[in-house]
């Protein structure tokens, strides 16, 4: 019977058929220790040479790293065995091989960084890299499923757009036929139009940056999620939020301990991620800054935390901040300057905006940016003529004030940033099955 590796502990005492590749192997003499994975976890194999016929055991002496393998056997339970699921273990009785490998790249050594990201289409394989990537369809699917099941509607946005969704600046132009369009920054003012068709909604998929940051942080390709609601406000969005990343952190706890095992995740504070989170203005999160500049020693540091009121924060102001959190913790109403033209400015107030973002412990920064839209149609026309781009391609966003305009917000979640902090990775890149760079096309 063929199985999976994952569904091994219904089958103790009976023979079966995996279908792999040799993951690693180690032996001595007349014992051989395959670790077989089959994508859905990895087993131990023994070989033992008086149960095997001599060409046979000879030829799993020889066997290559990540040669690929049919390997018959009997399932022994055996609670010292580590494989995942760990326990169990195969004794050997019967071994093909499908493809002999060459000589395998990846070993069991140490390899720098930019040699697996070329070798990210192997990489793939390794037992880190199976864990973060589980753990992101995981993350992906209670996403969708947790909106769904809130009478939020999936509504798709179109990648190719003739207009600028965040900003003029990091766009990719490309030539539609003649015509310049860009690559969806965000799926948004597509959004807000659904949103008057169906209430709540949400788009789902790829948005590109042309930003040249190379940091820890960005990718130029990323998935983000962006839910948009009409008659919602700042604190509306906020609740639901929390509501929402919270869901996504308690599923990958429930489903996923075998892989933050693999990742060395510290799950304790991961545990504490349950509504509500704290909530500090711009102007408040200036003042503790302010404060902890005036604290620090180290002279790098200081020099990086320098803030005065009106700027954008940027990495280590976003660390400093949710260090005084245990869990993500949202500032709001930041000065419009620094946000993206479609913000709602705050009444009595222009130079703020009700803007949110969403910041995660432990040094991992924003991972959601939001805010209520300016529902005034003069306004918004105002706004879309400062961004660089034909204002007549804005004609449809700016009629959706004129035909029922209503108060609404909404946010992106940005998956990547969002899984790297669940994963506790030092970077974005490997949370990403093929992470884009600024320096990085291939493979
Ligand atoms: O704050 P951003 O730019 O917001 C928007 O695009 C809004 N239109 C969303 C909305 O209101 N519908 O991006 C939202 C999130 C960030 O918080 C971050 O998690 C992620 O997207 N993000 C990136 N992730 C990786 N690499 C990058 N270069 C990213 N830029 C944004
Ligand atoms: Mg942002």
């Amino acid at each position: 019977m063929i199985i999976q590796i994952a569904d091994i502990a219904r089958y103790v005492g009976q023979d079966v058929t995996l279908r792999g590749w040799l993951y690693d192997k180690t032996g001595k003499g007349k014992l051989q220790f395959l670790q077989v994975r089959d994508g859905s976890g990895v087993i131990q194999a023994v070989a033992f040479q008086k149960d095997l016929p001599e060409a046979t055991f000879e030829m799993i002496k020889g066997l290559s790293q990540e040669s690929s393998v049919l390997v018959r056997g009997r399932v022994r339970a055996d609670e010292r065995a580590s494989g995942i699921p760990g326990g169990f273990e195969l004794g050997i009785s019967h071994l093909e091989v499908v493809q002999r490998a060459e000589e395998y790249p990846i070993t069991p050594k140490e390899h720098g960084i930019e040699f697996l990201m070329d070798q990210r289409h192997l990489w793939l394989r390794s037992r880190r890299q199976w864990a973060i990537l589980r753990i992101r369809a995981t993350v992906v699917r209670t996403i969708r499923s947790w909106l769904d099941d809130h009478g939020y509607l999936l509504v798709d946005t179109p990648i190719l757009s003739p207009l600028a969704g965040e900003n003029s600046t990091d766009l990719f132009e490309v030539d539609y036929f003649g015509e310049p369009a860009y690559l969806a920054q965000t799926g948004q003012l597509y959004n807000e139009a659904n949103m008057m068709a169906f209430g709540k909604v949400y788009c789902f998929g790829p948005t590109f940056r042309a930003e040249r940051s190379k940091t820890r942080r960005h990718l130029i390709e990323f998935w983000m999620v962006e839910p948009e609601m009409a008659f919602f406000s700042l604190e509306d969005l906020m609740d639901m939020e929390a509501q929402f990343v919270s869901a996504i952190v308690q599923a990958v706890l429930e489903k996923h301990r075998t892989e933050l095992d693999i990742l060395e995740r510290d799950t304790s504070k991961l545990e504490s991620v349950l509504p509500p989170f704290a909530r500090i203005s711009y102007d408040d999160a200036v003042e503790r800054l302010i404060k902890v500049h005036a604290q620090t020693e180290d002279p790098e540091l200081k020099a990086q935390l320098a803030i005065s009121w009106g700027q954008d924060f940027g990495s280590p102001h976003e660390t400093a901040l949710a260090e005084q959190f245990d869990k993500p913790v949202f500032v709001y109403h930041y000065p419009s300057a620094v946000k993206a033209f479609y913000m709602q400015p705050v009444e009595g107030r222009p130079e703020v905006c009700r803007s949110v973002d969403l910041l995660a412990p432990e040094g991992y920064g924003e991972i959601t940016g939001g805010s209520e839209r300016i529902h005034d149609a003069e306004l918004l026309g105002e706004k879309v003529k400062e961004i660089g781009i034909n204002p007549e391609n804005y004609r449809w966003y700016l009629e959706l004030r004129r035909f029922g305009s209503v108060p609404h917000a909404g946010f992106g979640l940005g998956v990547e940033r969002t899984l790297s902090w669940i994963c506790g990775l030092k970077h974005v890149r490997e949370t990403i099955p093929y992470p884009r760079m600024l320096n990085r096309l291939y493979p």
